[in-house]
C-alpha cells in the first residue's frame, strides 16, 4: 500500500475538521482526537491516513463491502462501462441493466421485475409508493398503511424513518408520514410477551394478525420486515417465525416487502435473508451489497403479479409506475452489481460465509461464560453480541462500555460495530460482518482482540 506525504497529512486533516460534515458523528471530539481518514484497502485491511493498518470486521463501517477492497475487476469493468455509456435515464433500457435485472431475477424464483435506484432508503420508498400507488389503481383506496416492525430500520429519509423501530433514530425528525404502524419486534432474549420458544407459540408473529383486524384490513396494504434485523441488534427470527407472517399477509392482501438492504447478495449465507425460511416475498428490495458498494446503485424487485397492476390504458396517468430516480439511469452501477455477484458466485463466497460464519459464531458464543455477555446470536458472516450489567436482570451494561470496548478493538487495529444510537439505553450490541473471503485466521484475530478489549474495559 501506498504512504500519503507527511505534510498531506496535516493538511487534509486539518481541512478534514474544517469542512467536511462526518454521519452519525459528533464533531467536537474530533479536536482531540482528528477523525478516521481512510485511504486505501485491500482484501479485508484498510489503511487510514496515519498509515495504521485495521482489519475491518464492519466491511466498510455499514455491512457492503461484502467481497472485499481492491477488487480490480468490478473497477475496471466499470471503468469500460462509463467509457462505452456511462448514463441515460432509466425509462430507456440499457445493456448492464438488462442484464443485472435476468441475473438477480434468476436467483429470486417467484420475483420477476427490477426497479433500479440509488439508495436502501430509495429502494423502500419505491415499495411504499408502489403500495399507494396500487391502492388508487386497484379501487381499494384506503390500502395503504404499511406496518414495520420494533427495532427494524429501513432507512434515513423520512418516509423511511416512519417506518423505523428504532425510536433513537426518528427522534427530532418528526413529524412522520401518516399510514405506518409499528408491531412487535421477533427477539427471543427480550421476548414482548416474556415467553419462551416455543411455548410461545409464535405470538410476536400472530400477534400481526390482531393488529391488521384493529386498522382495518382493507386500510393495511403491506407490511415492512428485514429477514434478520441487522441495525437493531442482529435479530435472526425463529425458523417458523415468516411462515406465519407471510400467511397472515397472504390472508389480508397484504403485500410482503423484505428489506434485503442488509442481508440480500450472502451476507447470511443464503443470496438473500428470506430464503433461509422457506417463503416468497411480494417485494424484495436491497442496496448495500448489490455492487458490494462499489458503485451506489439499489433495487425494488417485484412479482409479476405486483407490475401486472400497472399495465393499464397507456391514456390513463395510472397505466404506469409514476417514479422515477436519476441516478438508476447509471448503466456502470449495474456493471459494477453484475461483477460483483459474478465474483460471490465464482468465488463459491456462500460457502465460505456459512462455514466462516459457523467459526465466527462459535468462537462467540464461547465468550458466553463471560459475566456480561447476556446473548450471542447470528446467521452466517452477521453476527452480534450483546452486553448486559448481569444476567439474570439483563439490565443493558452502560452504553459507554460498549463504545470503550469497540475503541480498545481499533486501537489494537481491528474495527468491529455496535448499535448507534437506535434503541434508547440499549445500544449495547457489538457487531461482526467481515468481508466474505475472510479467513480463519482473521478471525482468531478479531475474536482474540474482541476478548481483550472486553477484558481491559470490563475487568
Ligand atoms: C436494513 C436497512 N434498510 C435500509 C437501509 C437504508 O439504506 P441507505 O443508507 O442506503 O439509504 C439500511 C441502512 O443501514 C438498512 O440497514
Amino acid at each position: 500500500m501506498t504512504k500519503s506525504p507527511k505534510q498531506d497529512v496535516a493538511a487534509y486533516i486539518n481541512s478534514d475538521r474544517q469542512h467536511v460534515w462526518h454521519h452519525l458523528a459528533p464533531h467536537l471530539p474530533f479536536a482531540e482526537k482528528p477523525p478516521m481518514i481512510v485511504v486505501e484497502g485491500k482484501g479485508l485491511v484498510l489503511r487510514d491516513i496515519n498509515g495504521k493498518e485495521y482489519l475491518d470486521a464492519t466491511s466498510g463501517g455499514v455491512w457492503c463491502v461484502n467481497v472485499g477492497y481492491g477488487r480490480d475487476s468490478i473497477a475496471d469493468a466499470v471503468q469500460a462501462q462509463l467509457k462505452q455509456m456511462p448514463y441515460y435515464a432509466a425509462s430507456a433500457g440499457n445493456l448492464p441493466a438488462i442484464r443485472l435485472s435476468e441475473k438477480l431475477i434468476s436467483l429470486m424464483p417467484g420475483l420477476n421485475r427490477v426497479f433500479i435506484s440509488n439508495s436502501g432508503s430509495e429502494a423502500n420508498e419505491k415499495a411504499y409508493k408502489m403500495i399507494r400507488a396500487m391502492a388508487h389503481i386497484t379501487g381499494n383506496i384506503e390500502k395503504k398503511k404499511i406496518l414495520f416492525r420494533d427495532r427494524d430500520y429501513h432507512g434515513t429519509t423520512i418516509s423511511a424513518l416512519s417506518s423505523c423501530g428504532q425510536s433513537e433514530r426518528r427522534e427530532w425528525f418528526g413529524p412522520f408520514t401518516p399510514g405506518f404502524v409499528e408491531f412487535p419486534h421477533a427477539c427471543c432474549y427480550r421476548c414482548a410477551f416474556n415467553k419462551t420458544y416455543p411455548g410461545c407459540d409464535l405470538q410476536c408473529a400472530k400477534v400481526v394478525e390482531e393488529i391488521i383486524l384493529r386498522e382495518k384490513p382493507e386500510t393495511v396494504g403491506g407490511l415492512i420486515v428485514e429477514p434478520i434485523t441487522a441495525g437493531g441488534g442482529i435479530i435472526p427470527p425463529v425458523k417458523e417465525y415468516y411462515e406465519v407472517l407471510s400467511g397472515i399477509c397472504r390472508k389480508y392482501g397484504v403485500l410482503l416487502i423484505m428489506d434485503e438492504v442488509v442481508c440480500g447478495m450472502g451476507r447470511t449465507g443464503t443470496m438473500f435473508g428470506y430464503q433461509h425460511y422457506g417463503i416468497v416475498p411480494d417485494i424484495v428490495t436491497m442496496a448495500k451489497g448489490v455492487a458490494s458498494a462499489y458503485m451506489p446503485i439499489s433495487i425494488t424487485a417485484t412479482t409479476e403479479d405486483v407490475f401486472k397492476v400497472f399495465l393499464n390504458d397507456p391514456s390513463d396517468k395510472l397505466a404506469y409506475f409514476r417514479d422515477i430516480s436519476t441516478f438508476g439511469g447509471c448503466a456502470a452501477s449495474c456493471t459494477a452489481a453484475e461483477e460483483n455477484i459474478r465474483i460471490i458466485e465464482d468465488e463459491k463466497l456462500l460457502d465460505r460465509v456459512n462455514v466462516m460464519g459457523a467459526y465466527l459464531l462459535d468462537g462467540l458464543k464461547a465468550l458466553s461464560d463471560h459475566p456480561n455477555v447476556g446473548d450471542v446470536r447470528g446467521k452466517g458472516l452477521l453476527c452480534g453480541v450483546e452486553f448486559v450489567e448481569d444476567k439474570t436482570s439483563k439490565k443493558p451494561l452502560a452504553e459507554g462500555k460498549v463504545v470503550q470496548i469497540c475503541g480498545a478493538a481499533a486501537a489494537h487495529g481491528v474495527l468491529i460495530g455496535r448499535t448507534n444510537r437506535c434503541l434508547p439505553g440499549m445500544n449495547t450490541i457489538i457487531n461482526f460482518a467481515p468481508a466474505y473471503v475472510v479467513t480463519k485466521a482473521d478471525l482468531d484475530r478479531i475474536l482474540t482482540v474482541f476478548k481483550a478489549a472486553i477484558g481491559e474495559v470490563l475487568n
